[in-house]
């Protein structure tokens, strides 16, 4: 994404945080919903579609493919399927832009489609690694090039007569598995997946939904997929619900501002993706679910937050795959709250949009709390009250570290800012908007 840097400053609001809100659609679940949607045959309706850049870049690379998406008036998006095997070489470069999973994911796709593609990203994703996906894919028959490190650009020849993959994931990462599940549709056979830790399991419930045949077992943490190769993907209407990452700014800013109460309604609650909601349970903190329900195949509900004092915590690094992305809020969270909080096995965190265990340790000490990094655990030396903040955090083009700290800056002394904030759109458009419709004090400015 080439935008202008767009500097915020967040500081305490007047009053406590209020309102009723929805937040944007799930991320991981809208890239499947246009991949799954493109490898149909018929036309698949998504609403609640997350509109963020992320996702118009699968938009964007599903077009490329050939399949038709577009956006109706009503917000409803068509995605007219191609059916598996039918992508087209696209003549262009395929751009993800900031997107890991849609990068990965599509990996997986192109593996088993005899065709030829380029792929690349904006800096934060060519610096990321890609050989997770490539190595396993490779065994489909497919060629990759690569810069060095198995980095993007990449090029890619698909595999013309994919064999099918029997793969363990290494790393607990639901973009390799998926990637992986993703190239078994257009391979003979049965695509097996072992993981010896459970991820998100989107893609395995939409496969279901639109009519594959997929068996899981689970073996003490971990789970084995199966896939059977070429089915008939049938489009199927998807509803995404809202994004639980998402929802986690507005939620922990609501339960550190005091005398705030905010209803989050339509939140995902996936519970291989609920770990933060555990946790800050754990930590003393007022969350109620009401009204839950399944939509979409997803379980769904709303959150009434209220403020309140939080206490240290120890997460297990059993816990990290179900709340990968919510650390840096939940750090936020931890630097507020009395005593020590321990967080184990956030190895993971080094090669998201940034190295974000570095740029989270930097955040929190700019600001003036105590933060310390031994291998891939952190420490937080809360002391009950706001760290001091008055910092400028850089943001290393990483939305999950530019909005937890101008939640921060939402109960520090000082306002805290952040030297771009344009790679919030990434995942959360409207983010700046909606915090400030529900009280907050974020503003465009030079730091
Ligand atoms: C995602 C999986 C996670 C997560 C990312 C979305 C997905 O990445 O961090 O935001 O949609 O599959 P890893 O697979 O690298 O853990």
């Amino acid at each position: 994404m080439d935008t202008a840097a767009r500097p915020l400053t967040s500081a305490r609001p007047a009053t406590p945080l209020s309102g009723v809100f929805r937040v944007p659609g799930d991320k991981s679940i809208s890239h499947r919903a246009l991949m799954f949607g493109a490898l149909a045959i018929g036309e698949t309706r998504i609403t609640g579609l997350l509109t963020g850049e992320d996702v118009l870049r699968t938009a964007a690379a599903m077009r490329a493919l050939g399949a038709e998406v577009t956006r109706e008036p009503d917000g409803i998006w068509r995605v007219a399927g191609r059916g598996i095997g039918g992508l087209m070489e696209p003549a262009e470069v395929l751009d993800m832009g900031n997107s890991g999973t849609a990068a990965r994911l599509l990996c997986g796709i192109l593996a088993s489609h005899d065709l030829f593609a380029v792929m690349t990203g904006d800096a934060s994703l060519r610096r990321r690694p890609m050989r997770r996906v490539i190595d396993p894919l490779t065994a489909t028959g497919a060629r990759f090039i690569t810069r060095e490190g198995g980095r993007l650009p990449l090029a890619i020849e698909g595999a013309r007569d994919a064999l099918p993959l029997d793969y363990r994931v290494p790393v607990p990462s639901a973009q390799v598995k998926s990637a992986v599940l993703l190239a078994g549709l257009n391979a003979r056979g049965i695509t097996r997946v072992e993981e010896p830790e459970a991820t998100r399991d989107h893609s395995e419930n939409m496969l279901r939904h639109f009519g594959a045949a997929v068996r899981v077992e689970t073996i003490g943490a971990g789970r084995i997929i199966e896939l059977q190769g070429q089915p008939e993907l049938l489009a199927a209407d998807v509803v995404v619900p809202g994004d639980p990452s998402s929802a986690a700014f507005p939620l922990v800013a609501a339960l550190l501002v005091p005398g705030s109460t905010l209803k989050i309604q339509g939140v995902g609650l996936n519970p291989l993706r609920t770990g933060l909601f555990t946790t800050l349970a754990e930590m003393g903190a007022a969350v109620v679910t009401l009204n839950q329900r399944v939509a979409g195949g997803e379980p769904v509900g709303d959150l009434l937050v209220t403020a309140g004092p939080l206490r240290a915590v120890d997460v297990p690094a059993e816990r990290a795959p179900s709340m990968i992305d919510e650390y840096p809020v939940l750090a936020v969270a931890a630097a507020c709250a009395t005593g020590t909080t321990r967080l184990f096995g956030l190895k993971e965190l080094r090669v998201k949009e940034s190295d974000r265990l570095t740029a989270l340790a930097a955040l929190l000490t700019v600001n003036g709390a105590k933060v310390e990094i031994a291998g891939d655990d952190m420490t937080i030396h809360g002391t009950g009250t706001p760290p001091s903040g008055g910092g400028l955090v850089a943001s290393h083009m990483d939305h999950r570290i530019a909005m937890p700290a101008l939640v921060l800056g939402m109960v520090t002394r000082e306002p805290v800012s952040v030297d771009d904030g344009s790679f919030i759109d990434t995942s959360f458009p409207g983010f700046v908007e909606l915090m400030n419709a529900a009280g907050a004090a974020i503003r465009n400015a030079l730091p």
